[in-house]
């Protein structure tokens, strides 16, 4: 697949996963792909410690208030920006936008929010969904200054799954008013995918892969989104390493002393040990989960910076282009009958194509 046929798939891609299995890099990493195929790209941090600022060398904290992170490089390039949307945020924005600009301040400072949150679960969750649904709806109307791309770093671990649920939980609990208003669009925009799809990232090691299974059956079965590829990010560049060390150095004519040898025997034991792990996680998880794979590798650096992105990206969109061309979506009512026994064929030859990501059952 093209890398801006896939970044034109939806316009907000929330990229989800277990705290430290490289969301908010690879959230950096698909904006400067994004950017590359000429889209201005809109990154939203929903904690707001991500530290993604820092990765483009931008050094204030991000705010409410976008801030540039890359320029576009030229005609071809979009721009990279990105801006913190929190609840308290959110919630103060909704009460100007609807006429409660004088209350709105103190409601704020004096912690209601907190209250409503308990009384209500979910209510900061949809409030800042319906922020990001308004943003996305600007950006579909191609309004001034909206961005192409919404990248969304979703929060870690178990609440990225209260945070995409929260809209179908609302719905249940509150039978009238504007937070049902709300919840039913924010639900809407998550279960289209022409408008939303979530990147869920993992690890190649046992209790990521677990996780991410258990996680990519719960989203799409009780939050109902569409779910692209999954990450494997921080895979280890496969060597051959099954050369004696002490024939490799004869071979090549460099002497090597007894101990250099034993420690370059350990090295690569310890190595090709790690080699088979990852393969053994990456076989296991497609067996668990039919949905294609985009595998990053592993940058032995101590810090990730903007150039350590541009390797993530590139990465990224070779992975990409391994994968099936998408097939068009909402076709009308009859074409899928129609199709069905092309659709059956194709299936089979993509594999676990991005575009048919249904689990199957698991076991
Ligand atoms: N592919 C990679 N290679 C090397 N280090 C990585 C890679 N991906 C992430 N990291 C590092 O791992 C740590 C966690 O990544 P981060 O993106 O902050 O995770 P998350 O947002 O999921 O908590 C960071 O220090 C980051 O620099
Ligand atoms: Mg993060």
């Amino acid at each position: 697949m093209d890398p801006g046929a896939f970044c034109a798939q939806a316009r907000l891609l929330i990229v989800a996963g277990k705290g430290g299995v490289g969301k908010t890099t690879v959230t950096a990493a698909l904006a400067r792909l994004a950017a590359r195929t000429g889209r201005d790209a809109l990154i939203i941090d929903v904690e707001g410690k991500s530290g993604l600022g820092n990765i483009f060398g931008h050094l204030e904290p991000l705010t409410y208030q976008e801030a540039v992170l890359a320029e576009s490089g030229g005609p071809d390039s979009g721009e990279i920006r990105a801006r913190t949307l929190t609840p308290d945020d959110a919630l103060l924005e909704y009460l100007v936008d609807h006429g409660m600009n004088r209350i709105s301040k103190r409601l704020a400072s004096s912690g209601a929010l907190d209250v409503v949150a308990t009384a209500a679960p979910g209510i900061k969750d949809i409030l800042v969904l319906g922020k990001v649904k308004q943003l996305e709806r600007a950006s579909v109307a191609g309004a001034p200054g909206a961005a192409d791309l919404l990248v969304l770093d979703a929060p870690a671990a178990g609440h990225a799954f209260t945070f995409l649920a929260s809209a179908r939980a609302l719905l249940d609990a509150v039978t009238v008013g504007p937070i049902r208003a709300q919840a039913a669009e924010v639900l809407e925009m998550l279960s289209d995918p022409g408008r939303c799809q979530v990147m869920l990232v993992t690890l190649p090691e046992e209790t990521p892969v677990n996780e991410v299974v258990e996680t990519a059956f719960k989203l799409e079965d009780q939050a109902g989104v569409h779910l692209t590829p999954v990450v494997v990010n921080g895979l280890y560049p496969v060597h051959d390493l099954d050369i004696d060390p002490a024939v490799a150095a004869t071979a090549a004519r460099v002497p090597l002393t007894e101990a250099e040898v034993a420690s370059l025997r350990r090295a690569a034991t310890f190595r090709m040990h790690r080699q088979e792990l990852q393969t053994d996680q990456t076989d296991r998880l497609a067996q668990a989960l039919p949905l294609s794979q985009l595998h990053l590798p592993f940058l032995f650096t101590t810090e990730l910076g903007a150039a350590e992105i541009d390797l993530l990206a590139d990465a990224l969109e070779a992975e990409i282009a391994k994968l099936p061309d998408l097939a068009p979506l909402n076709l009308p009512e009859d074409a899928g009958a129609e199709a069905g026994a092309g659709a059956e064929s194709e299936a089979a030859g993509a594999g676990s194509g991005a575009d048919n990501p249904q689990p199957a059952e698991p076991g």
